[in-house]
């Protein structure tokens, strides 16, 4: 396995779940078995996160441009969330993990809704890890969300726009009270952001791994974590101020 600092851990990690209809293809089997392996190496990645002490976990499970997908494919997605949340409900109130969720959730089916709710209520007092799913998710309308509620904020005499900081406006998006990621893992060589937590992913560290969702295992995070100590995180500052800011602190 590869080795890791545990006090130098990212607080955030966000994943782009890339590949699971490649390595379907690769395995000559549908593409819905290719998601239900994906939905595997979710397990998999949620409970090394716990393990290893990564207090937010935020995955790319279903953007907002997936409800394009053939009507199958979107039930299929669908029906492997809600199994998801019914049969995972019991491992994350034992872990202590709390669920949450960004985007449109809105737009999900009842019965999904359903099991959302019942899962975030159930789940509301953990604090060992936030499980944070984007489901039906898109980084652009998340900005003009969040532009819309500051308008209406501003009719109300809520906000004086004049004075909105940047921690300000980050307050109106889906993830608000959440730190940026340090760490956005992106699988199955594709290099793109893909309309993902556009806003928040300014600062943080891309990893980018040619291993397909579906083969994605701890390894692979520690691997990507490995490659993220090892980076210096200037924030646009040059290398010797980062060292007298640092030893200041
Ligand atoms: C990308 O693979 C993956 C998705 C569109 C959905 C991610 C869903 C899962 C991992 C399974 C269910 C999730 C949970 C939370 C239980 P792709 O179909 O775009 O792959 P391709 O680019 O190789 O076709």
């Amino acid at each position: 396995m590869t080795k890791i600092d545990l006090n130098k851990l990212p607080r955030h990690i966000a994943i782009i779940m890339d590949g699971n209809g490649r390595w379907a293809q690769q395995h000559t089997i549908g593409r819905i078995r290719g998601h239900k392996k994906g939905a595997e190496s979710v397990r998999t990645v949620v409970r090394a996160c716990r393990e290893i002490g990564i207090k937010y976990l935020t995955l790319f499970a279903f953007s907002q441009e997936n409800w394009e997908r053939p009507e199958n494919e979107v039930k299929a997605l669908m029906l492997l969330l809600e199994e998801y949340l019914t049969k995972e409900i019991e491992e994350l109130q034992e872990q202590g993990i709390r669920l949450v969720t960004i985007g449109e959730t809105g737009l999900l089916n009842s019965s999904v809704r359903e099991k959302l709710q019942r899962a975030k209520e159930t789940t509301a007092k953990n604090d060992k890890m936030i499980l944070n799913l984007a489901l039906s998710y898109g980084g652009r309308d998340e900005i003009i969300h969040a532009v819309k509620k500051i308008i209406d904020d501003k009719e109300k005499g809520k906000v004086d726009i004049n004075k909105i900081t940047k921690d300000d406006f980050s307050n109106y998006l889906y993830t608000s009270g959440m730190p940026d990621p340090d760490l956005l893992i992106r699988t199955s060589g594709e290099y793109r952001i893909s309309n993902f937590l556009l806003w928040q992913t300014a600062y943080t560290e891309l990893y980018f791994t040619n291993v397909l969702w579906p083969d994605f295992t701890k390894d692979d995070l520690l691997k990507a974590i490995a490659s993220y100590q090892q980076r210096e995180r200037r924030f646009g500052l040059t290398s010797e101020q980062l060292k007298e800011k640092l030893t200041s602190e």
